[in-house]
């Protein structure tokens, strides 16, 4: 079985479409993979209570309590690897909202099962404030990228994209919801591929 450990900040709706396609479609029968846990930087994220909800594991690690960024990635990483005994490979790690920046080791130990979902059409717009920097920039259409991470910040091999359009008068607010929606739809689709095409 192959366990899946989502990472989140806030409010988890990418987390919470993810968990309600892998019950929907039952991934453990038919992908041999199941959420193993769920874990947030934020206490208040409003994620763990749809995680609780659901009945899975949550883990709440609170990046202010760590000197260094390296310190909190292995707090992060030894929760994986709790959740993660018993699984035949490595757990996939998906970022789902979550707004920390994760560190060259982190990354490399995790190289090649870690995605990421960012809410712009990669490589335009990296970094935060993607809809309003759209919406200055002019664009006609906008959207999420699904990714595996790199060192490098939202870079990585591109593993699948939603495009809505930007409409007359959009706010950054609007436009965010519009690409929201599609993000429900991209990333459960983007991790059943990519759990088909890695074998789990
Ligand atoms: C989503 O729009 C996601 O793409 C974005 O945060 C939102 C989280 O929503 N992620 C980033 O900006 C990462 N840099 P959610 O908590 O409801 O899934």
């Amino acid at each position: 079985m192959r366990n899946i450990v989502l990472l989140i900040s806030g409010g988890g709706s990418n987390m919470a479409a993810i968990v309600a396609a892998a019950q929907r479609e039952d991934w453990p029968g038919t992908l041999g993979a199941c959420i193993a846990g769920v874990i947030s930087n934020r206490a208040d994220a409003g994620g763990l209570e749809l995680a609780r909800e659901a009945g899975l594991p949550t883990a709440i690690l609170d990046h202010r309590s760590y000197a260094r960024r390296e310190d909190f990635d292995s707090a992060l990483a030894q929760q994986i690897a709790q959740w993660d005994r018993g699984g035949s490979v490595p757990a996939l790690v998906l970022l789902a909202g979550f707004m920390r920046i994760v560190s060259p080791a982190f990354v490399a130990l995790h190289q090649g099962r870690l995605l990421n979902i960012h809410p712009s059409l990669l490589p335009a717009f990296p970094g935060l404030h993607t809809h309003q920097r759209a919406i200055d920039a002019g664009c006609r259409f906008a959207g999420a990228t699904v990714h595996e991470v790199t060192a490098e910040l939202d870079h990585g091999p591109i593993w699948g994209q939603a495009v809505v359009p930007v409409l007359p008068g959009d706010s950054a607010e609007r436009l965010a919801a519009r690409v929201l929606t599609q993000e429900h739809l991209l990333y459960p689709r983007v991790v059943k591929a990519f759990l088909r095409q890695s074998g789990g």
